[in-house]
């Protein structure tokens, strides 16, 4: 199947008019003339709008604030990303210590930090319990403990919630799925009952919540609400052994369209989730909302140019200046991404790969996609705002590219291309 037959996604920050690409008012073409390429490019516009989209159901028709959200800063952890998300009333959700430390360079509010992940080492727990994080989130027994000895030496309580690995199938690429028993995330199901009850016995754990994540790029709302229901049987069953939960934490993971998937609305969704709760008899739970992609997904593209058109025998190459190195999920998870040349020409168009000048057959951004392009024309890989630059690398010793965000007909450099000078300057060759 060739490009023009698949939908685009569908974008609010990016618009084609009159065969020209635009971030809000400004024409991607002068963007990529002024700071070069490849390119990232995001548009506030976009990311305040499906913050919106998430916060219009958060708050009940009382005016009541019935659910917070705390953006997965994983998914693009930009300062002026994030401090935009924080202008708005977002929390974060945290995975490392330097997440945290970003977290705390835009003067986030401790108490709306959410610290997850699998591995979380001492020196990265002590600096969350130092912080005053409103809770770091438990993903197996032997962390559990960890947190207790640190937070022990520290001379502190740790205030810990479990992640429940529901067994639920999200029905997501099988990397991005997190939920299943076969996956590392979070405690077993059955064994989530034991581990509150082993919490509850250590002397500086204060158990104040409950997490589960079952994966991202999640396009229909069942597994949520299979995943939700577990979790409040829990809730249901720890109050009555006496253990009181404060706060629920559904994750992420709701998707986005890169194409023709049709993931449902986002306030339309967190509506469902939110009375689903109440249904169930447990609206006065708080409760956290932890979204990565549908908030930045659609918020950003890469641009990039054309450096050479490339017949072959069995495919046409055209090969470009991005690569894996700056956009890593079509190399990693098959993933699709739609490919626009940002200014339409009437050139002849053929079906190439696209591919960037990486050494490796899986650097490649685009498989048969129907182009007309010319050498030094300009594209825009789309949906390239979540998980792109926040995974580029230096293989190949290739400086990471610039990022600018876009507000109305205002242009921000919000980080400078990497210099190749500073790629290597902390290296050191042998003594002779
Ligand atoms: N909370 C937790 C505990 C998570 O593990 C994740 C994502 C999120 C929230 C945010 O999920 P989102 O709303 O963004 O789906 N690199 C992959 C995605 C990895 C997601 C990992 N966890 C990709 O490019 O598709």
């Amino acid at each position: 199947m060739t490009s023009t037959a698949i939908p685009l996604p569908h974008l609010t920050g990016f618009t084609e008019r009159a065969g020209n690409w635009y971030a809000e008012e400004v024409a991607l073409a002068d963007l990529a003339k002024e700071f070069g390429t490849p390119l990232y490019v995001y548009s506030k516009k976009a990311l305040t709008e499906a913050y919106h989209a998430y916060d219009r159901a958060c708050v009940d028709s009382k005016g009541k604030r019935r659910a917070r959200i705390h953006y997965a800063m994983k998914a693009n952890s930009n300062l002026a990303v994030i401090d935009c998300f924080r202008q708005l009333g977002a929390g974060f959700d945290l995975v490392s210590g330097g997440e945290l430390a970003r977290a705390l360079a835009i003067g986030a509010d401790p108490q709306s930090l959410v610290f997850a992940g699998v591995g979380k080492s001492a020196p990265e727990i002590a600096q969350a319990l130092k912080t005053g994080v409103k809770c770091i989130n438990v993903e197996s027994i032997a962390e559990l403990h960890k947190i207790n000895r640190v937070a022990k030496e520290q001379n502190c309580r740790a205030p810990i919630s479990l992640r429940v690995n529901p067994d639920v199938d999200a029905q997501t690429h099988p990397y991005i799925s997190t939920g299943l028993k076969g996956n590392k995330f979070g405690i077993a199901y059955h064994e989530v009952l034991k581990t509150y009850r082993e919490a509850a016995l250590l002397s500086q754990i204060d158990i104040v919540g409950i997490d589960c994540h079952i994966g991202s790029q999640i396009t229909t709302t069942a597994p949520y609400l299979d995943a939700l229901d577990k979790v409040l049987d829990l809730v249901e069953h720890l109050k009555r052994e006496g253990i009181v939960i404060h706060h629920l934490d559904l994750g992420g993971g709701l998707g986005i369209s890169y194409s023709d998937e049709t993931p449902p609305d986002i306030t339309e969704f967190t509506n469902t989730l939110l009375n689903h709760v109440a249904e169930r008899g447990f609206a006065h739970l708080d409760i956290v909302l932890e979204p990565g992609r549908s908030l930045v997904g659609n918020a950003g593209v890469l641009l990039t140019t054309v450096e050479y058109l490339k017949p072959g025998a069995e495919k046409n190459f055209c090969i470009v200046d991005a690569a894996m190195t700056e956009l890593m999920r079509p190399a990693l998870y098959e993933a699709y991404h739609s490919i626009v040349p940002i200014q339409t020409k009437a050139v002849k168009s053929a079906t190439y790969d696209i591919v960037g000048p990486v050494c490796e057959s899986g650097d490649w951004l685009g498989r048969d996609r129907t182009l007309a392009v010319e050498e030094g024309d300009l594209l825009a890989i789309l949906s390239a705002g979540a998980y792109g630059f926040v995974m580029a690398s230096n293989y190949n010793t290739r400086p990471k590219p610039a990022e600018i965000m876009v507000d109305g007909k205002d242009v921000y450099v919000i980080r400078a291309r990497e210099n190749v000078a500073n790629l290597f300057a902390s290296e050191t060759v042998l003594p002779k």
